[in-house]
C-alpha cells in the first residue's frame, strides 16, 4: 500500500500513541503558502523533536505561532541574518524544501525554472556544507529539473548520496486517489494509485490499472478514461485557476508534503517496509538517457532508498504514456545540469 492515501488515519492513530520523537527536520520557505500550513502538520507529528523553519521573511513568527501548539516538538524561526540558513540546518536529519515562486495562471512548472534554479542551488549549497547526511525532499518546482539541481550541488561538494535525495510528487498520488475513489466510489485510503515517470503534466503517469477500481474505468476507455487522466495530470491547474492568481497548491501539497515526511520519518523508527513513489536517481530507464525517475521506492531503516521497484504491469494506454513523455523528462533534467555547469 502507498503512503499517501493512509494519511489521515495514521496521523490519527500516531497523535494518540507515545511514539518516540527523536528526528530533526528542516523546513526552508516556511512562511510560505505550503511551509505555514505544513510545518504545522509536521509540529503535530510525535516522530518530530525538533523543527527549524527558515524563509527570507516571516519565519520568527511562522515558528513563533506554530510553537505555541502544545505537541513535545520543539520549534525555532529563522531568517537570512546572522547566518539563519546554516544555523537552521545544523543536525538536520531531514530537510523538506518548498522554497520558491508558484505557479499562476497559464505557466507550466517548467515557467518558474528561471525563478526557482537559482533559490534551491543555494539551499542545497547551505544543506551540503552543513548536514550532507540529511535526507532531502524538495518540493520546489519544477521537480523534474530542481532534484537534478541538487544533486550537481551535492556532486560538486563531494558529498552526493543518491539514496538521499527524493523529489516530492506525493501530490500526485494523493490527487489520483481522491479523483478515482471519487468516480469508483471506494475509500480513498485504499486506493492506492501509483504514479509514476515525473511530476509535471504529462510526465505525470498513474498507473490506474494495477488496481481493480482503476482497472475498470481503464479497460471501458473512452471519455471517462481521457479525462481522469487529465485531471491527474493537471489538478494543480485547477486549484492555479481557481485561485485566480494568488497561486497554487498549497493545502493539499502541504497535507502530501506531510505524509512525505511521515513515511521517511516512520522508516527510521523501523516501520518495515514503508513505499512510496518519488522521484529519485534511477537506474530503471538510464538505458534511455533518463537518469531521474519516480516508481515505488522502499525506504530503508535509515530513511534511505532501499530498493527502486519497477513500474510493474502497465496497459498498452499506460506503456504509450510512459513512452511518450521520456523526451520531455530528459531534457528537463538535462536543463537541471546545464544549469549547474554553466
Ligand atoms: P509561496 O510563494 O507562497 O512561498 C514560497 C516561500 O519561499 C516564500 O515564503 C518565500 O519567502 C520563500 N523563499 C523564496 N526564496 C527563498 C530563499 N532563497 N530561501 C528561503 N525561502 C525562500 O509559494 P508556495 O505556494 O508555497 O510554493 C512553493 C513552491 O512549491 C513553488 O515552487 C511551487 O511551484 C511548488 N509546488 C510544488 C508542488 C509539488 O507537488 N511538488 C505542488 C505545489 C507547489
Amino acid at each position: 500500500m502507498f503512503a499517501a492515501t493512509r494519511q489521515s488515519s495514521r496521523l490519527a492513530r500516531s497523535f494518540s500513541t507515545s511514539a518516540r520523537a527523536n528526528t530533526r527536520v528542516a523546513v526552508l520557505g516556511a512562511a510560505g503558502g505550503i511551509g505555514q500550513p505544513l510545518s504545522l502538520l509536521l509540529k503535530l507529528n510525535p516522530l518530530v523533536s525538533h523543527l527549524s523553519l527558515y524563509d527570507i521573511r516571516l519565519a520568527a513568527g511562522v515558528a513563533a505561532d506554530v510553537g505555541h501548539c502544545n505537541t513535545p516538538s520543539t520549534c525555532v524561526g529563522y531568517g537570512p541574518e546572522n547566518d539563519g540558513l546554516k544555523k537552521a540546518l545544523e543536525g538536520a536529519e531531514i530537510i523538506i524544501i518548498p522554497a520558491g515562486m508558484p505557479r499562476k495562471p497559464g505557466m507550466t512548472r517548467d515557467d518558474l525554472f528561471n525563478a526557482n534554479a537559482s533559490i534551491v542551488r543555494d539551499l542545497a549549497q547551505a544543506a551540503a556544507e552543513v548536514a550532507p547526511k540529511a535526507r532531502i525532499g524538495i518540493i520546489a518546482n519544477p521537480v523534474n529539473s530542481t532534484v537534478p539541481i541538487v544533486a550537481e550541488v551535492f556532486k560538486k561538494a563531494g558529498v552526493y548520496d543518491p539514496k538521499r535525495l527524493f523529489g516530492v510528487t506525493t501530490l500526485d498520488i494523493v490527487r489520483a486517489s481522491a479523483f478515482l475513489s471519487g468516480i469508483a466510489g471506494t475509500e480513498p485510503k485504499d486506493t492506492n494509485v501509483p504514479v509514476v515517470v515525473g511530476h509535471s503534466g504529462p510526465t505525470i503517469v498513474p498507473l490506474l490499472s494495477q488496481l481493480p477500481a482503476g482497472k475498470k474505468v481503464v479497460e471501458q476507455g473512452g471519455e471517462t478514461l481521457a479525462a481522469l487522466v487529465k485531471r491527474i495530470q493537471y489538478g494543480g491547474d485547477e486549484v492555479v485557476k481557481a485561485k485566480d492568481g494568488a497561486g497554487s497548491a498549497t493545502l493539499s501539497m502541504a497535507y502530501a508534503g506531510a505524509d512525505f515526511t511521515d513515511s521517511l520519518l516512520r522508516a527510521m523508527k523501523g516501520e518495515k517496509g514503508v513505499t512510496l513513489c518519488t522521484y529519485v536517481e534511477s537506474p530503471l530507464y538510464k538505458d534511455q538517457g533518463v537518469e531521474f525517475f519516480s516508481s515505488p521506492v522502499e525506504l530503508s531503516s535509515e530513511g534511505t532508498v532501499a530498493k527502486i521497484h519497477p513500474v510493474g504491469d502497465l496497459h498498452p494506454t499506460e506503456q504509450k504514456l510512459l513512452e511518450a513523455c521520456l523526451p520531455d523528462l530528459k531534457k528537463n533534467i538535462a536543463a537541471g545540469v546545464k544549469f549547474m555547469s554553466a
